[in-house]
């Protein structure tokens, strides 16, 4: 099949192209390689994903005419791109142009190539709000930009299942972990602190927060498991997690104890709109996609060192 990951050089994006890439599917990515993070580690991934036959386009998604861009003999889109997570350093402007815009541009582009078979839109559990533990039709009360407008997004894409113009789903992904997290996420910033001899800041009463943290490899396999599910999940919204939650503090051990360090902590301000509490109610995936997330919060951060050891040190 021919399949298009957008935010191929990003954390998730990267992982998905490489697994459909290594299911034998034709890969072509791609990415603007935004300076929302050191760009030197998007190319880091783009590199990775391309040494393993992924073509990768540096593209906006934002400004460009696609189909004047992409090939339209598209079979399967995967849609990562996005102002990801909650940051001071993003405008309303970065969320509402990479989330909505974009969406709504590659939307354009999916309805022009042919042989389409599904669009998967990926979404988050931010668009639950600070409370993410529910089922898929529960009412989405998100609390910050980047899920106001990633619930804008998901709803974009499967209007167009409702319109019968394109067959869609979107998938809620949870507190996703391990190689290639993005830098200014938990469990890369406590690494590199930590291996530095430095001091993590942490967000004041985040100890406490609860947390689905979903090994990488867990959310791949089931994005993947899509493909060739159209007739049963097209319009649908599944979340994707592991059901089992840890506290931000339990994460805070688990590096400790894999790298065999303990991390001096400074308290810093409360994040407006974090999440207090996600876990993943995966009825649903099981269900429909068969989905059995089993990586430990232990094996994750083990994995994620060992990346970390083997590109920055
Ligand atoms: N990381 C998580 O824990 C998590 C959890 C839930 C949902 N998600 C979702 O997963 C997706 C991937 O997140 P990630 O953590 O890999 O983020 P990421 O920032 O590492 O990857 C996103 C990629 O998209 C690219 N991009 C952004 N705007 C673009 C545009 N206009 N045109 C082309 N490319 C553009 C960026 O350069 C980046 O490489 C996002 O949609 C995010 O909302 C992530």
């Amino acid at each position: 099949m021919n399949i298009l990951v957008t935010g191929v050089a990003g954390f998730i994006g990267s992982h998905a192209a490489e697994r459909l890439q290594n299911l034998g599917h034709s890969v072509i990515g791609v990415d603007n390689f935004s300076d929302y993070y050191d760009v030197k580690l998007k190319k880091l991934n783009a590199k990775a994903v391309e040494d393993r036959g992924v073509k990768v386009i540096t593209l906006d998604l934002r400004t460009s005419n696609l189909s004047q861009e992409l090939p339209n003999n598209i079979n399967y889109i995967f849609h990562f791109s996005a102002q990801p997570g909650i940051s001071v350093s993003s405008t309303f402007e970065d969320y509402f142009s990479n989330n909505i815009l974009a969406t709504k541009n590659l939307i354009d582009f999916a309805l022009s190539c042919q042989d389409l078979k599904l669009f998967v839109n990926i979404a988050t559990s931010s668009i639950y709000g600070l409370e993410a533990t529910y089922p898929e039709d529960f009412p989405p009360k998100p609390a910050s930009y980047y899920g106001v407008t990633k619930l804008a997004a998901e709803q974009l894409v499967l209007q167009k299942s409702r319109e019968k113009k394109m067959i869609s789903c979107s998938l809620r992904l949870y507190s996703v972990i391990g190689p290639r997290e993005r830098p200014e996420k938990m469990y890369t910033k406590l690494i590199d602190l930590g291996l530095k001899g430095k001091t993590f800041p942490l967000f004041e009463g985040s100890d406490k927060h609860l947390r689905s943290f979903t090994y990488v490899g867990d959310i791949v396999d089931g994005i993947v498991s899509v493909l060739g599910k159209e007739a049963i999940v097209n319009g649908e919204i599944i979340n994707l997690g592991t059901e089992v939650e840890h506290t931000t503090q339990e994460g805070i051990e688990a590096v400790e104890e894999v790298l065999g360090i303990t991390i001096k902590i400074n308290v810093i301000p409360k994040r407006i709109g974090d999440q207090l509490r996600t876990k993943a109610n995966i009825d649903k995936a099981r269900l429909l996609l068969n989905y059995n997330p089993q990586t430990t919060l232990l094996e994750s951060v083990r994995h994620q060192v060992k990346w970390y050891k083997e590109n920055f040190l």
